[in-house]
């Protein structure tokens, strides 16, 4: 089944309505102009940094300034949106007026690139989106975008990884899509995603083990001597650094994913932004039977307070993460 057909099912089922669908559309779209592009590498003259700087304090990579170029533009016009925020951006775009229905229905968050520090090394990125309803009305604002990750009607991400793939949820499960390069659409090929409960693989950077809070020195210390679940003798530790790939394998395979606070990005709230990042992908997670949490906190739950919010995260396996969240109870 393509996309196409998927996204007319489920609004025929009435999980989504036209607009939404179109929505979903043009950001496949769009990501396969990404894929392509990140795709050339050095015969694209699209590597290395942008020479510019962006509202995270990051050195913005050409990737990183392509990638939403080509989502703000597929998604200017259409008439659904009232606008857009990114990582990328400093404050949210409103839709032009005449680009755009009266009763533009929705927002439209994303990470453009992210996994930017793989960029140069040839190692999978991907692109994050989140889909809001729009209640604002009048000038847009930031504070437009400013609701719960469970206000959320759609979130994905596409990984461009060996193949090109599309997860995707609108609130009814989670779906995996893989891009036919040869046609041009992406077809299902995983419908359903479900993470398994327990954890064979853990997902963290221990380079910064020495900043961690005591709670999560505690739990690491535990779960490395296998007492935070049944733990087979083939444990096993990833990190990719590229959200969008840890997070794949996690809904393919299981395991846990953690960036927890520590003293260098204590004093921004963490390092993962929640608006377009940690949101998107706890909807995805959740959907698929796994959990995600800020460690004290369901990160749906999380009352945004700006649009570039940093958290701490912990997501996957729904019994591991659980068994994080006892070490981090106060
Ligand atoms: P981005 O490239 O969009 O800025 O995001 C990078 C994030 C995330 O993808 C990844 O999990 C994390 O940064 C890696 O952080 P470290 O490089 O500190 O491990
Ligand atoms: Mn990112
Ligand atoms: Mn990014
Ligand atoms: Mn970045």
């Amino acid at each position: 089944m393509s996309l196409t057909r998927f996204l007319l099912e489920a609004q025929h089922q009435g999980q989504i309505d036209a607009e939404l669908r179109l929505c979903i559309t043009v950001v496949a779209q769009a990501c396969k102009a990404i894929s392509i592009a990140v795709g050339k590498g050095a015969l694209g003259g699209v590597l290395g940094d942008a020479g510019t700087g962006n509202i995270q304090g990051e050195a913005q990579k050409k990737l990183d300034v392509i990638s939403n170029e080509i989502l703000m533009d597929a998604n200017a016009w259409g008439g659904h949106l009232a606008g857009m925020a990114s990582e990328e951006m400093d404050h949210a775009v409103p839709v032009p007026k005449h680009d755009r229905d009266d009763d533009a229905k929705y927002l439209l968050l994303f990470d453009p690139l992210d996994g930017s520090s793989n960029i140069d090394v040839n190692i999978s990125v991907g692109t994050i989106f989140s889909v809001l309803p729009y209640q604002g009305s009048g000038e847009l604002r930031d504070e437009d975008f400013l609701q719960p990750g469970t206000a959320q009607v759609a979130a994905g991400y596409c990984t461009y990884g060996p193949s090109t793939m599309l997860v995707l949820t609108v609130g009814h499960g989670t779906h995996a899509f893989t891009l036919d390069r040869e046609v041009g659409s992406f077809v299902l090929t995983t419908p359903n995603v479900t993470i398994p409960e327990d954890t064979r693989e853990f997902a963290v950077n221990m380079s910064n083990q020495r900043f961690w809070e005591p709670q999560m020195q505690n739990y690491v210390g535990d779960l490395l001597k296998g007492k935070t679940g049944p733990r087979e003798k083939d444990f096993n530790m990833r990190w990719v650094a590229s959200m969008v790939a840890d997070v794949h394998r996690i809904l393919t395979r299981g395991g846990i994913f953690s960036y927890p606070l520590d003293e260098k990005c204590a004093d921004k709230g963490g390092k993962l932004r929640l608006m377009y990042e940690a949101n998107p992908m706890a909807l995805l997670v959740e959907q698929a039977g796994g959990a995600a949490s800020t460690g004290r906190q369901r990160m749906l739950d999380v009352t945004p307070a700006n649009l570039h919010q940093r958290v701490p995260v912990f997501l996957g396996s729904r019994n591991e993460v659980e068994a994080a969240e006892k070490y981090h109870r106060d």
